[in-house]
């Protein structure tokens, strides 16, 4: 099934929740809606599911008009930020809910609730309570009830927020697994940069209930189209240097200064130590066993870069960072990228 948004908007009262958005998601991608908080995902999400009818625009699943079908004709499944399990039912009595809901005959109801708990790999554990249940575990429980009744488009809301930070890396990746052997549409929403990073085929990055730049992972990390973008994407985040404000005078960087450029960033990993550059003095050195993460400080702004496992520094040294010309992102005032014309995708 695809999914296409077509200048969606959706406001309460006078906040502006989606401002006339679009996309389009294949059938079999899975795309995440990544922002920070109150940009608009689960308003957006809501609408898919027919959970919020949109202000204007209209929502097509495979080219039919879905706009202002009830959630229950749109064969979707969803999983709540907080899974929102039955605690009086099992995990078994759980999954089948949504076939008891739609009639289908307790034997049927049984062997398909099981498929999808082995599928998520808790077939084991079908008659325990949530309540006797790890955060992973009832994951999968809301996963296993999400797609029961083979649904046509996954809804994800934030699903890994409540699990702590190694057992969200394998659910994630257990979300992609099944995601793939389904080959189910999915869209999942989180404003975690590093999950949308490794889940998503495409990401479509929000912003006040904007659409800010859409693209597939990489493309959004090597080429963003905005400070808003460059910033939020990446982990240590970029640096951002200040041209206006003569932060750079005196370094080779000096020469990007001109009407239209107020600022340029550059990616931890692209600035390297060298004769000369930004002069900056080390305050932290952070082995990360691959290699090492190093904070310095010009005019007390803090710089990150990497430097590989066996090249010695020390804190309170004096050194010079540069990069090479193709690693310096340029913005305007405004916060829009300047110079390259890097590819973002058309919104449809
Ligand atoms: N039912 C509602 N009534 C009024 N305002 C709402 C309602 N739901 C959302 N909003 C507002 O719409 C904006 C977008 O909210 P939304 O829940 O879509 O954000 P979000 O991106 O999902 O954020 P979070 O990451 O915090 O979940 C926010 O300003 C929010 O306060
Ligand atoms: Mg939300």
């Amino acid at each position: 099934m695809s999914i296409r948004i077509d200048h969606l908007t959706m406001k309460f009262d006078d906040v502006t929740a989606v401002n006339n958005i679009n996309f389009k998601i294949e059938t079999g991608e899975l795309v995440s809606l990544l922002g920070p908080s109150g940009c608009g995902k689960s308003t957006t999400l809501f609408m898919l599911a027919g959970i919020h009818t949109p202000h204007s625009g209209e929502i097509y699943f495979n080219d039919k008009k879905v706009t202002k079908i009830t959630p229950e004709k749109r064969n979707i499944g969803m999983v709540f930020q907080n899974y929102a399990l039955y605690p009086h039912m099992t995990v078994l009595q759980n999954v089948m809910f949504p076939l008891k809901m739609h009639g289908v005959k307790r034997r049927e109801r049984q062997k398909q609730a099981m498929e999808a708990l082995e599928l998520v790999e808790i077939a084991h554990l079908s008659k325990r309570k949530p309540s006797q249940l790890s955060g992973g575990q009832q994951q999968r429980v809301a996963i296993a009830r999400a797609i029961v009744r083979k649904p046509d488009v996954l809804l994800l809301d934030e699903p890994l927020s409540n699990l702590d930070a190694k057992l969200r890396v394998t659910m994630r990746e257990e979300i992609r697994r099944i995601q793939q052997e389904l080959g189910i549409t999915t869209v999942f929403v989180t404003h975690d940069q590093e999950e949308a990073m490794s889940i998503s085929d495409r990401i479509i990055v929000m912003e006040n209930g904007n659409i800010i730049q859409h693209g597939i992972p990489n493309n959004l990390y090597d080429h963003p189209n905005s400070e808003f973008v460059a910033d939020f994407i990446g982990a240590p985040q970029i640096n951002t240097f200040n041209l206006k404000n003569s932060e750079l005078d005196d370094t080779p960087f000096a020469k990007y200064l001109n009407q239209e450029i107020e600022s340029i960033k550059i990616r931890p990993e692209h600035l390297y130590v060298d004769d000369k550059g930004i002069p900056a003095v080390i305050t932290i050195i952070e082995q990360k066993g691959k290699d090492t993460l190093v904070v310095a400080e010009h005019n007390e702004r803090k710089i990150r870069f990497y430097v590989e496992k066996d090249h010695i520094l020390e804190v309170e040294q004096n050194i010079y960072l540069n990069a090479r010309d193709e690693h310096v992102l340029l913005f305007d005032a405004r916060g829009k990228r300047v110079g390259e014309a890097y590819e973002t995708e058309k919104s449809y």
